[in-house]
């Protein structure tokens, strides 16, 4: 049994990013279980927690600790990623060695109106990821354009060449995720 956890980087109460990542949840192969981490109410992230993490922080890095990978589903703000996932991240990585992304395997995706399909957005988390020593699945990439009707609200996908393109992404993340797996067994 896998478990993967995905990460929505909007909390827009009508976000596509998140019916992409439910489109997700409705393709995950058998034997994988997609659960979100939520990170919607976590405090704006200051060092002067740090010694007294305040209970939204602590469940978050629990539930990052819990599953084989993380799966961040986001939107581009002004070519980066939003300020709120920014935030989840920083609470991640903190207080010093105590980086739950350390050694986890990511994936990142998105999806945006526009042409580049959240593209410069995913290229600044990579980085970030690469920083707290998370592996991050190279290929596919997942540079989604969305348009009005591609994802219902319960996560239906209208173009078969799309919902194709999400099982075969998810099974390549899930095949990194078990390539890791076996490693921390060895
Ligand atoms: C503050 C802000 C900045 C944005 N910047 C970009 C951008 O740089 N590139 C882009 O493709 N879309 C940009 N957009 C449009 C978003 O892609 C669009 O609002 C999308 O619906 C956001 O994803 P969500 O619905 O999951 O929240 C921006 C939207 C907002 C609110």
């Amino acid at each position: 049994m896998t478990t993967i956890g995905y990460i929505v980087g909007s909390i827009s109460s009508t976000s596509i990013n998140r019916r992409l990542a439910r489109a997700f949840e409705r393709v995950a192969p058998d034997g994988v279980t997609l659960v979100e981490i939520p990170i919607g109410d976590l405090p704006h992230y200051s060092p002067d927690h740090d010694s007294d993490l305040p209970a939204a922080a602590r469940a978050f890095k629990q539930a990052v600790s819990d599953v084989d990978g993380v799966l961040i589903v986001t939107p581009e703000y002004s070519r980066s990623i939003p300020g709120v996932l920014k935030n989840a991240l920083d609470w991640a990585v903190r207080p010093y060695g105590a980086n739950v992304f350390g050694g986890k395997p990511t994936a990142v995706v998105g999806t945006s109106p526009g042409g580049t399909g959240a593209a410069l957005a995913q290229q600044h988390l990579k980085t970030i990821l690469s920083h707290l020593d998370a592996p991050t699945l190279g290929q596919p990439e997942g540079f989604i354009q969305s348009t009005p009707d591609l994802f219902t609200e319960d996560g239906q996908v209208t173009d078969p060449r799309t919902a194709a393109f999400l099982r075969g992404y998810l099974d390549a993340f899930v095949a990194l995720v078990e390539r890791y797996r076996v490693r921390v067994g060895v």
